[in-house]
């Protein structure tokens, strides 16, 4: 029977407002952390988004480093000489500034700069995580982006080069010591950022509120950061709007929180073995995979797409349930229209011949993916992503 059992635990405070990283000088301080290092992208620190971080640890006397050698999909091997880094410049805590990639990166350096061994030990394994010896660095994470909801979240994802595929790493009782969501940061964020981390957002929240482990309280911020999210993606990505980019970070936060819980779906499921393989950007292969495996899910959850429909706030009171759900599918298509996102994988660089080795990965790992799928369904849903 559904709701028969489950769990709920969000331990991780959030902070949100303007300015608000202006107190991160003193919630470092709080943490014991006399040598922390700021973990941002080369672009971040070139363009001083970074600087008010900078600044908060200054006005507070605290000593930093500053450290920018993280990429999208991170590396596994990154992450490691990360960690060597920490160790020898005796680092005490983290302020991870920038989007997913760094926030994860900033994560396994966190776990493995007071632990043996290499991130890639730390792999997530039948839905449970390694138990560490020591406590992992404390670590701030203020997202610069809107999409990543790892800031809120136990796992990061890193692309085990060896292996050739993404891994979900982390360690049991690990999240960020504090998420600090500042919309001031996110000022020179460029449009079409704000489309694809937005859309990973998006796709975030609805694989949440449909996957197979959703529960009440996951079901409701999920559809709560949808509703948002419908409503500000297209402000925020049309001109600098600092409200509307404000609620979008709320929203990420919340769908975090939530899927964090009950798991995400076949669009991530799928994504990653894409990014792994082709270093795609993660918002954009969503966002072009998000369509194709909403419409084969369909069919498993067609009340919950009624509901979807209804809470972006499209008229659908007076049709049924299979109705409202394709009224849904359309608006999303027309969302990913007016985003401007690539029509299909081929745009990405994902090659056809590819298709059964990418479906193989994928049956590998786990999912909380509403409706089973087959090796045939992922090649039938990539072929039709194309
Ligand atoms: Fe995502």
């Amino acid at each position: 029977m559904k709701n028969e059992h489950f769990e709920f635990v969000s331990d991780v405070p959030v902070s949100f407002g303007q300015n608000r990283a202006a107190e991160l000088g003193s919630l470092v301080s709080q943490e014991g952390c006399s040598h922390p290092v700021i973990i941002t992208d080369p672009a971040l620190e070139e363009m001083s988004v970074i600087a008010p971080v900078c600044q908060a640890l200054e006005e507070s006397s605290i000593e930093y480093s500053i450290y920018t050698n993280v990429e999208p999909n991170p590396k596994a091997q990154d992450v490691d000489a990360g960690a060597e880094r920490a160790v020898e410049e005796g680092w005490d805590g983290i302020v991870a500034v920038g989007g997913g990639s760094t926030i994860d990166t900033a994560k396994g350096i966190a776990i493995v700069a007071t632990n043996a061994g290499s991130i890639t030990d730390y792999q997530r394994k039948s839905g449970s995580y390694p138990t560490l010896s020591s406590d992992p660095l404390p670590l701030f994470a203020v997202p610069t982006t809107v999409g990543t909801g790892s800031e809120v979240t136990t796992g990061a994802l890193v692309t085990d080069v060896d292996a050739g595929e993404k891994i979900v790493v982390g360690a049991q009782s690990f999240a960020p010591t504090r998420a600090v969501l500042d919309p001031c940061l996110l000022e020179t964020l460029p449009p079409d950022i704000i489309a694809s981390t937005g859309m990973d957002s998006f796709t975030q929240a609805v694989e949440s509120y449909i996957a197979l482990d959703a529960n009440p309280f996951t079901e409701a911020l999920a559809l709560e950061a949808i509703r948002i999210i419908s409503k500000n993606i297209r402000p925020a990505v049309s001109g600098t709007n600092l409200e509307a980019l404000g609620d979008m970070q709320i929203a990420t936060t919340l769908g975090g929180v939530a899927f964090n819980v009950s798991g995400l779906g076949l669009v991530h499921g799928i994504s990653h073995q894409v990014s792994a393989m082709y270093d795609t950007p993660h918002g954009i292969t969503n966002a072009v995979l998000l369509p194709h495996v909403l419409k084969f899910n369909q069919i498993a959850a067609p009340e919950k797409y009624a509901r979807m429909a209804k809470v972006i706030g499209l008229p659908v009171a007076d049709l049924t349930s299979r109705q409202a759900a394709a009224r849904f599918l359309d608006e999303v298509d027309r969302l990913v229209a007016d985003l401007g996102i690539p029509d299909g994988l081929n745009e990405l660089g994902v090659e056809m011949e590819a298709l059964p080795k990418i479906a193989g990965m994928v049956m590998e790992t786990g999912s909380t993916n509403v409706r089973e799928y087959s090796e045939d369904d992922v090649i039938e849903i990539l072929e039709s992503s194309f």
